[in-house]
């Protein structure tokens, strides 16, 4: 009895106490209160888009915030709280009858408040566009949600000076986390991470070893405002710019910094309740600040996404979050400093820590390097080892912390330091381990003790009832406040870096001065495309480039256009893609500038009477379908090359391939594949895809399918559309003659088992070759030819399915099929060639 006597009254005696509470409703009138214990206590736009409420965000701990109600779990846009969560009993979010909007922890700790007063009446509402704004009667604003943004932009809200974008600590936690979207005092915005350790911070975007204005930046407008439109178009006072891939049709869109440090532009999908991406600022993660920690080494495939690991002899500090890092196991550095004889060196290939050189010495051996740093008096943990091909000398840096490491995008080297006695236990190969999400999804109970004192004649009168009525217990919680190590942006770590970087984008813009003296007045043309023409230059820092002059055909655009478009494209990086160093656009002059390629194209190399032998042929097949798979997937597949064929495989001195001309038929939309912008039919004849004979969607399945066109030429030396072949005329319009030739000369040859292999092989391998490989080329390219697209692999299928078969060979093991290899190995099968022919 006693009980339902406690609990009657107590609801009865809340009533006068609890104001009036709004329920669905776009509105808080002033006075009332949206309570944590009410689910349905919420604000809710006129739209039904955005909702405005207590989120529970771990056991009995909730934090007030802004949710997008469209996707299918709810996304949190807005918090007020993120870093103190209040009690799921008792608190309360309100409107105060002085003005202020304040939320109480358990009805009595001001946790959070706008501090606004106002001598006329205010209400609160939520609006259309997710922004929570105070007004007063005369409808002026008082404070708004739009003003003081967590870690999302949402369309027409703006990022100034006193707005900027903090991550949270990861998708499951949203209390604050370690990077920054930022005005910095030179008006340039900029990615900052600052670390748990606070001692470590470091800007990383854009590239901050080089001036702002070669990343299109300007430091000379002070209005520090930015902001992204419906369209999907962001622009800042710094004049950075970039709109997102499907501009224009969607609906909503929101900009988030994400827990990993990247910037993402998101667009809603309405049929999948899915928000996708749409630009994102790095292609490559491991070029993040800071993402796994001091003392490790971050590694990212498409594959397998990004990976951690220690550097050998170090362990990882703490098992939940990378971010700590890793330490030595059984040493330190203090006590190597004096001990020469003791130390010595572990190689890593392609591996760079970013930051941090004391000291630079050019044109060094590795053995002075390694010397330099043994005698350095400043803790020498590693050198950075790196050959510069312009000057042609290898170069020297003492790194004093292991930042920022990261492989295997990097042309150079690192040694790091360690005892000798710590050699023996090194593991080989370094323990690789899965970037988990840190555990948190058994989120910590809210420990939190309330005051005893001003506690209200209503309480005491309820404890005295409780107490007299026996059996309820209150238990007192202790109240923990959370310290932000949340240092403001002024003390940016600006520590000089040492080096320029060889291997980060290092995409500029020239005057078109610049590059008429480093062609020499366009003196040496060295190829013509439909684009345009291509001139050898030597840039000013002696670099010599491919210089590309485009025809002036409408294909520039506007000048910002062409720098977002290019900026994009530049920023694509990968060892299987020719490297673009920048651009120019001058009034009426478009010119790209590229990295230079001492053997010419594949087309030419295979025109040779002096051919290519079999292991080039290979590399150059595999080095192409890795290029593309980047283009396709790792960027999101919005970079469709649409013009494979051999004049765009470029070779470097050793003979690596490099796909050429990507990115300029303009930046596919995925989520549009009848974009009119593509209902002009590009390629070249013999490596089109029937999709566009037949005016069918254009996927990354065009490119796969020129791609099996170039595998089978690389194969044979024969030409898609050459006279060849027994009949003449023009290309058929399904099947190019090439496919339909190599797959008859497959099935005649049914009973001989493999001459066909030799057949078709071209001659002038002079029947060396692997055969094993050969035929694997074979199928893999006639299945990138199939008609039907959804019968073609994707790009990163095409590289599993030759490298594993590389694998096999570098590691000699019999042949024992790898269950993983042959999953993505579609297996040709003979009755379909009969049937397709
Ligand atoms: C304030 O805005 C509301 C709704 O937008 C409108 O109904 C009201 O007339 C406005 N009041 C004044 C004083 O402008
Ligand atoms: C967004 O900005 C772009 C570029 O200035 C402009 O073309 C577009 O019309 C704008 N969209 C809206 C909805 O204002
Ligand atoms: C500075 O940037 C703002 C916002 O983008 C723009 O409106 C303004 O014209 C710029 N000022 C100058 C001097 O370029
Ligand atoms: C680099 O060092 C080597 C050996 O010390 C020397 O012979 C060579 O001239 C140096 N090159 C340059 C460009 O300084
Ligand atoms: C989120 O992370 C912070 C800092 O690591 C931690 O103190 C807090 O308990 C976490 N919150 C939840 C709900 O797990
Ligand atoms: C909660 O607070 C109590 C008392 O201060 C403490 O003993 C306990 O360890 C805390 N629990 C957690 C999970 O922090």
């Amino acid at each position: 009895m006693g009980f339902y006597t406690f609990f009657l009254l107590l609801s009865l005696l809340q009533a006068p106490l609890f104001y009036l509470s709004a329920t669905s409703d776009d509105t808080l009138e002033q006075g009332s209160s949206l309570s944590v214990e009410k689910p349905n206590n919420v604000l809710v736009s006129p739209n039904g888009v955005f909702s405005a409420g207590f989120s529970l965000v771990g056991e009995n701990a909730f934090c007030f915030a802004i949710s997008f109600m469209k996707s299918s779990v709810p996304t949190i846009v807005w918090m007020a709280n993120r870093d103190q969560p209040v009690n799921g009993i008792g608190s309360k979010f309100s409107l105060l009858r002085n003005g202020n909007l304040v939320l109480l922890d358990a009805g009595r700790i001001n946790l959070w408040s706008t501090e606004t007063t106002s001598p006329v009446s205010v209400y609160l509402q939520l609006h259309d566009n997710g922004n929570l704004v105070l007004y007063n009667i005369r409808n002026e604003s008082l404070w708004e949600s739009f003003d003081s943004p967590t870690d999302t932009l949402l369309a027409e809200q703006k990022i100034t000076k006193d707005a900027s974008l903090l991550s949270s600590k990861s998708h499951t936690n949203y209390s604050s986390g370690y990077y920054t979207f930022y005005f910095d005092n030179d008006n340039v915005l900029r990615l900052l991470y600052q670390g748990p350790d606070p001692q470590i911070s470091s800007v990383y975007w854009p590239e901050p070893n080089e001036p702002s204005f070669r990343a299109g930046r300007t430091t000379y407008n002070n209005s520090k405002t930015a902001m992204f439109n419906s369209t999907g178009y962001f622009q800042s006072s710094d004049d950075l710019v970039f709109s997102a891939s499907d501009c224009g049709v969607v609906l909503y869109r929101r900009l988030t910094l994400d827990p990993d440090g990247n910037l993402r532009f998101y667009s809603f999908d309405e049929k999948n309740k899915l928000w996708i991406v749409t630009w994102q600022a790095f292609s490559q993660p491991c070029r993040i600040h800071g993402i796994c920690g001091p003392n490790s080494l971050c590694k990212y495939d498409h594959a397998l996404g990004r990976r951690c690991s220690c550097l050998p002899g170090f362990k990882m500090k703490s098992n939940l979050d990378w971010s700590y890092g890793c330490e030595p196991v059984g040493f330190n550095y203090n006590s190597l400093v004096n001990n020469i004889q003791e130390s010595g060196f572990v190689h890593l290939t392609n591996t760079e820590f970013y930051g941090y050189d004391k000291e630079y010495f050019q044109n060094y051996s590795l053995q002075r390097c390694q010397d330099e740093c043994l005698k350095s008096s400043s803790h020498c943990q590693a050198i950075q080892f790196i050959y510069w091909t312009d000057t042609g000398y290898y170069d020297c840096y003492i790194k004093t912390q292991l930042l920022n490491g990261h492989q295997p995008y990097f042309q150079g080297d690192a040694y790091v330091r360690l005892p000798k006695s710590v050699f023996s236990s090194i593991e080989n190969p370094m323990k690789e381990l899965r970037l988990e999400c840190p555990q948190d999804s058994n989120p910590s109970l809210l420990n939190r003790t309330y005051e005893k004192e001003g506690q209200n004649r209503f309480l005491k009168f309820l404890l005295w009832f409780a107490v007299s009525l026996g059996g309820v217990e209150f238990t007192c919680i202790s109240l923990v406040f959370c310290f932000l190590f949340w240092n403001r942006l002024e003390d940016i770590d600006k520590d000089k870096q040492g080096y320029m970087l060889a291997a980060t984008t290092r995409f500029q813009k020239f005057s078109y001065d610049e590059l008429k003296k480093a062609t020499r007045g366009f003196h040496e043309e060295i190829g013509r495309g439909a684009g345009g023409i291509v001139y050898k230059g030597i840039l000013p820092d002696h670099r010599v480039a491919a210089i590309k002059r485009l025809i002036n055909d409408g294909h520039g655009g506007e000048a910002h256009e062409f720098h977002t478009e290019m900026s994009t494209i530049g920023r694509l990086n990968h060892m299987n893609l020719i490297e673009m160093w920048g651009y120019c656009a001058e009034g009426k002059h478009r010119l790209l500038v590229y990295e230079y390629m001492e053997n010419g194209s594949l087309a030419s190399k295979l025109a040779d009477s002096n051919a290519l032998d079999w292991e080039k042929r290979f590399g150059i097949a595999l080095g192409t379908a890795k290029g593309l798979a980047y283009l396709h997937e790792e960027c999101l597949e919005w970079v469709l090359h649409c013009d494979i064929k051999p004049q765009n495989i470029l070779l470097d001195s050793n003979y690596h391939a490099k796909v050429a001309d990507f990115g300029l038929s303009k930046l596919q939309n995925r989520e549009m594949p009848n974009n009119s912008s593509f209902s002009r039919i590009r390629g070249t004849r013999g490596y089109m895809a029937p999709e566009w004979v037949y005016n069918l969607p254009i996927t990354s399945k065009v490119d796969v399918y020129g791609y099996g066109i170039v595998a089978l030429e690389i194969i044979t030396g024969k030409k898609p559309t050459g006279s060849q072949f027994s009949e003449s005329g023009r290309m058929t319009e399904n099947h190019g003659r090439l496919v339909k030739w190599v797959k008859e000369k497959m099935v005649g040859a049914d009973s001989s088992q493999t001459n066909w292999i030799e057949e078709i092989a071209d001659s002038r391998m002079g029947g060396k070759f692997d055969k094993a490989k050969l035929e694997i080329l074979v199928k893999v390219a006639l299945q990138c030819v199939e008609e039907d697209k959804e019968a073609r692999p994707t790009m990163h299928q095409v590289v599993e399915m030759l490298q594993c078969h590389e694998e096999e060979k570098i590691f000699d093991t019999p042949k024992v099929p790898d269950p993983s290899c042959e999953s993505g190995l579609l297996y040709f099968d003979n009755t379909e060639i009969l049937l397709d022919v």
